[in-house]
């Protein structure tokens, strides 16, 4: 059955070559009030490559959402463009768009959010496929039981109601769902947070199976440090709007440049490889301040421990430090980021 998937799968682009381009993205909604704006992003710009899985992370309300939802055409831009495979999908026309937006699948947080409760399950996988009007009730249903299968659950399922399966099952329905669209890219957002510790790897380690399987690029968003580690080829590192740092993995986890990832992965209840293992640990102090009024200069000096007078008053630019391995902070050098103020005092 999951043979009939896998050869309906359609030509991916070249691996590597940018499947998403966002670019000066900004993202401003009106407050309740309608006084003032949120600046849910602020100023984005980077690339998704073919067959990779770009991991975002960042404190919850850094506009990850906003950002993923953006990148699948459910949000407009304010200003700046997202392009897929180069094209803009806010420039084409109906027709177009609907054939176009298939290729690019978003899986939410919450199990129940694109879950009918009062349809089938095999319903619920086989309705992406009715509303793209493809193929017919036998050829679907056909297709409906191949996704099911694929994602690991059991044909008795079929029938049954979402309020009848673990959150665990009903996560493993949505992945079914946009399967039957046979995208190119699937933005997950949050995916594991709601599920129980225990079925989290099994989750995880579908989606990397499924991507092996049929050439998928993933963005993966999530505040969990060691789920990004897990499933990244790179990572990037947002707050309060815009990005602080992006590159491989490996090297944005064990090699930081931007001090707010070093404080996040401080943070991080988790083992950390060896280089991480500083003798004092940076750990974020305070909330994230609010994207109304974000700080001037650098969003990150009210929390940064190496924070220096200039960092009120000039962005930091987007510099590309090492090859592909960004940061956006006036005194990180290819080494890292700059020490903690307290770390100079003492030296002194
Ligand atoms: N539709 C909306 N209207 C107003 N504010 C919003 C809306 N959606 C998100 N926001 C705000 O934008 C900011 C970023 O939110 P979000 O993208 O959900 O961040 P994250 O996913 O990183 O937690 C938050 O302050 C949030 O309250
Ligand atoms: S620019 Fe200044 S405040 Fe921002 S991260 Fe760098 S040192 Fe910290
Ligand atoms: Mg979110």
């Amino acid at each position: 059955m999951a043979a009939d998937l896998k050869s309906a799968v359609r030509p991916q682009a070249k691996p590597g070559a940018p499947i998403m381009s966002v670019r000066d993205l900004r993202i401003l909604f009106p407050t309740r009030d309608g006084r003032d704006t949120v600046k849910a992003v602020d100023g984005v710009d980077f690339d998704v490559r073919a067959g990779e899985t770009l991991g975002i992370i960042g404190e919850s309300g850094s506009g990850k959402t906003t950002l993923g939802r953006a990148m699948v055409s459910l949000i407009a831009p304010t200003e700046g463009e997202i392009l897929h495979s180069g094209q803009n999908p806010a420039k084409m026309g109906r027709e177009q768009f609907r054939k176009h937006r298939r290729d690019y699948q978003i899986v939410f947080q919450d199990p129940n959010a694109a879950l009918n409760p009062r349809m089938t399950i095999l319903d619920s996988v086989i309705e992406p496929a009715e509303i793209a009007k493809e193929g017919d009730d036998t050829s679907r249903r056909k297709d409906g039981f191949a996704a099911l299968s694929r994602v690991g659950l059991p044909r008795e399922l079929a029938d049954r109601y979402p309020h009848q399966l673990s959150g665990g099952q009903k996560q493993r329905v949505n992945i079914a769902r946009v399967l039957m669209l046979r995208p190119k890219v699937i933005v997950c957002d949050e995916v594991v947070a709601a599920l129980d510790v225990s079925i989290r790897g099994d989750i995880l380690n579908l989606f990397a199976d499924l991507q092996r399987e049929f050439g998928l690029t993933y963005v993966f968003i999530t505040h969990d440090i060691s789920v990004v580690s897990h499933i990244s080829d790179r990572i990037a590192v947002t707050y309060l709007g815009k990005l602080m740092e992006l590159g491989a993995a490996e090297d944005v986890i064990e090699r930081p440049l931007h001090p707010y990832t070093q404080a996040l992965l401080s943070a991080e209840p988790i083992p950390l490889p060896s280089s991480m293992r500083t003798e004092r640990r940076i750990v974020l102090e305070g909330e994230i301040p609010s994207p109304v009024a974000p700080p001037s200069g650098c969003r990150f000096r009210t929390r940064c421990p190496s924070v220096q007078a200039i960092c009120a008053k000039d962005v930091p630019s987007w510099r590309e430090l090492k090859p592909g391995h960004w940061a956006a902070c006036h005194f990180s050098t290819l080494d890292g980021p700059p020490p903690a103020n307290a770390d100079l005092n003492h030296t002194k």
